[in-house]
C-alpha cells in the first residue's frame, strides 16, 4: 500500500486549505473555470449482473464493512468544468426505449435528436493523480471476497436455481461516491482473461463478448474459428442487422450495463456520473458513456467505435475533439493500439478476434515504446503497468481525435 502515503499527505494539505479557500468547501459544486478540487471518494456498492444463462441475476452489495475491501480507502479526483453537447432527454426509460427501438425490423435512423449544450463537471484529464485514481478504481485488486449474505436483489426476485454469490460470470459495476454523494464514479469490471490479466473468473463470457464487440463479423477469422454469432454470409460479407441484434441481446454485456446504470442513478438521482473501466470494461464504459452522454475515462480499451455504431448510439453533432470520452493507453499495448491480430499475435493464439482499429472520442496515448523503451506485449496492457506508467510520467498526454481511421474496410456489411 505504498501509494497510499502520498495521497494521505495530499489530503491533509487540502483539508488545511479548505478552511481558508471558500471554493474548496463547495467542492465539485463550483463551476469556476479554474477550481482545483480534491474530494474523497469511497467504494459504496458493487453491482453484479449475470449474463449468459444468468441474465436475470442482478444484485447489489452495499459496502458497509470497510475491512472487507481494500478499496474503501479514499480516492481523490480533480474536476474541471466543460461545455458538452448531449441529448436533452437522457433518462433510462427514454434511452432504453430508444436503444430497443433501433433493434426493431425496419428501424429508420433518427436524425432529429434534440441536443442541448450544458456546462458539466468532468474529470481533469491533465492531472496525473486523477488518472491514477481512476485507474486504481478499475483495478481488479479491489475485488475482495465479500460475504455473499450481504447481496441484495435489485432486479427480478432471487431465483435459487441461478446460483448465488460472488464467483458468477457477469458484469460488475463498482460504485464510488464522494463525500456529499454529488459525484458518482461507476467502474466497470473488464476482461479477466489469463491472457490479459491474472484473474480468471469471468473468462468465457468475456471472450464471447470481446469477440462480438471487436471483430468484424462474429470472429469468423477462418473456418477453424468458433464464431460467436451467425452473421457471416459469404466471403467477406456479413449481415449488419444480425450483428446489431447479437450485440444488444439480453444475455450480453451491453444490456447488463444499462441495468447497472439505471440502478445507480436511482440511488443517486442528482449526482454527476462519471464512468471508468480497464480493457473490455473500458470499452463497455465508453459505450455506456456514449449512450447517456456522461464523461468516461477508459484505460487500455480495445477500439469500440464500430460497436457504438452497430448499437446506433448517439454521436453528438460536434467535432470529435469536444468529446468527453477519453481513451487512455500506451503504444506498447497491442490491444489498445488495435494491432493484436494476425496469426502470430497473442490475441489470435488465445482465440480473441481483436480486429477493430478505431476508438470513438479521444485517444490519450502515452508513447511508452519511445519514451520508456517498452516492448510491444500484452503485459503493457495490464492495469498494474498502467498505474506504474502514469506515475513515471509527470504529465498526461494530449488527447486527440483520430480522423484517419477505418474499421473492417475489407468487409461488406449488408
Ligand atoms: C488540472 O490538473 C492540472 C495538473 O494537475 C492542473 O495544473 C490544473 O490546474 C487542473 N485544472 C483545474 C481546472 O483544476
Ligand atoms: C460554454 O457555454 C456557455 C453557455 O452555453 C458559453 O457562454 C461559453 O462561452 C462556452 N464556453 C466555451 C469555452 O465554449
Ligand atoms: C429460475 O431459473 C431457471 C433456470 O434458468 C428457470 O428454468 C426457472 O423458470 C426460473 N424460475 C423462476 C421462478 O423464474
Ligand atoms: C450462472 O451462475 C452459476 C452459479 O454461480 C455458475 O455456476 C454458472 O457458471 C453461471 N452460468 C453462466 C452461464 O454464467
Ligand atoms: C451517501 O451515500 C451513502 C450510501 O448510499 C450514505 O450512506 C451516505 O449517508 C450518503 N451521504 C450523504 C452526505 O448523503
Ligand atoms: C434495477 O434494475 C432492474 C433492471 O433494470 C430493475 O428491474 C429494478 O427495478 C432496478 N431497481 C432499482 C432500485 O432501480
Ligand atoms: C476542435 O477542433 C476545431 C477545429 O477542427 C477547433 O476550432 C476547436 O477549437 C477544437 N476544440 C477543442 C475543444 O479543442
Amino acid at each position: 500500500m505504498g501509494w497510499l502515503l502520498p495521497l494521505v499527505v495530499a489530503v491533509f494539505v487540502c483539508n488545511a486549505f479548505a478552511h481558508q479557500i471558500p471554493f474548496f468547501r463547495h467542492g465539485l459544486d463550483s463551476i469556476e473555470e479554474h477550481t482545483r478540487v480534491a474530494t474523497a471518494f469511497k467504494l459504496r456498492h458493487v453491482f453484479h449482473h449475470g449474463t449468459g444463462a444468468n441474465t436475470t441475476l442482478h444484485r447489489r452489495l452495499d459496502v458497509s464493512e470497510p475491512s472487507a475491501f481494500e478499496s474503501t480507502s479514499e480516492f481523490y479526483l480533480s474536476a474541471v468544468s466543460k461545455n458538452v453537447t448531449r441529448l436533452s432527454q437522457r433518462d433510462p426509460d427514454f434511452m432504453e426505449s430508444y436503444v430497443a427501438y433501433t433493434r426493431r425490423p425496419g428501424f429508420i435512423k433518427i436524425t432529429g435528436f434534440d441536443w442541448i449544450h450544458e456546462r458539466i463537471r468532468t474529470p481533469n484529464i491533465s492531472d496525473p493523480e486523477t488518472l491514477t485514481t481512476m485507474a486504481r478504481m478499475t483495478s481488479d485488486a479491489y475485488v475482495g471476497v465479500p460475504q455473499s449474505k450481504d447481496w441484495l436483489d435489485v432486479g427480478a426476485p432471487f431465483n435459487e436455481s441461478l446460483g448465488f454469490g460472488w464467483d458468477d460470470k457477469g458484469v460488475r459495476g463498482h460504485i464510488f461516491t464522494d463525500d456529499g454523494n454529488k459525484t458518482v464514479v461507476i467502474s466497470i469490471k473488464g476482461t479477466s482473461s489469463t491472457l490479459f490479466d491474472n484473474d480468471g473468473d469471468t473468462v468465457t463470457n468475456d471472450k464471447i463478448n470481446d469477440n462480438l464487440l471487436f471483430s468484424c463479423c462474429c470472429a469468423r477469422i477462418s473456418y477453424m474459428w468458433t464464431t460467436v454469432c451467425d452473421c457471416y454470409e459469404k466471403s467477406y460479407t456479413c449481415s449488419q442487422s444480425c450483428l446489431e441484434d447479437a450485440l444488444y441481446a439480453e444475455d450480453k454485456y451491453y444490456r447488463a450495463l444499462l441495468d447497472i446504470y439505471r440502478n445507480t442513478t436511482s440511488l443517486y438521482p442528482s449526482a454527476t456520473i462519471w464512468l471508468t473501466g480497464h480493457s473490455l470494461g473500458g470499452s463497455m464504459a465508453a459505450l455506456l458513456g456514449r449512450t447517456y452522454g456522461v464523461p468516461t475515462v477508459s484505460f487500455e480499451a480495445p477500439p469500440e467505435r464500430l460497436a457504438a455504431e452497430r448499437l446506433h448510439l448517439p454521436f453528438p453533432p460536434v467535432p470529435a475533439n469536444e468529446s468527453t470520452i477519453w481513451h487512455v493507453g500506451n503504444t506498447a499495448d497491442p490491444i489498445y493500439m488495435g494491432i493484436c491480430n494476425g496469426p502470430s499475435s497473442v490475441c489470435w493464439v488465445g482465440g480473441y478476434a481483436m480486429e477493430t482499429q478505431c476508438h470513438s472520442g479521444l485517444e490519450c496515448v502515452y508513447d511508452t515504446v519511445k519514451d520508456m523503451k517498452w516492448h510491444v506485449s500484452a503485459s503493457s496492457h495490464r492495469i498494474k503497468s498502467v498505474i506504474d506508467m502514469i506515475a513515471a510520467y509527470n504529465t498526461t498526454p494530449t488527447c486527440v481525435a483520430r480522423t484517419d481511421c477505418q474499421d473492417c474496410f475489407d468487409w461488406t456489411f449488408d
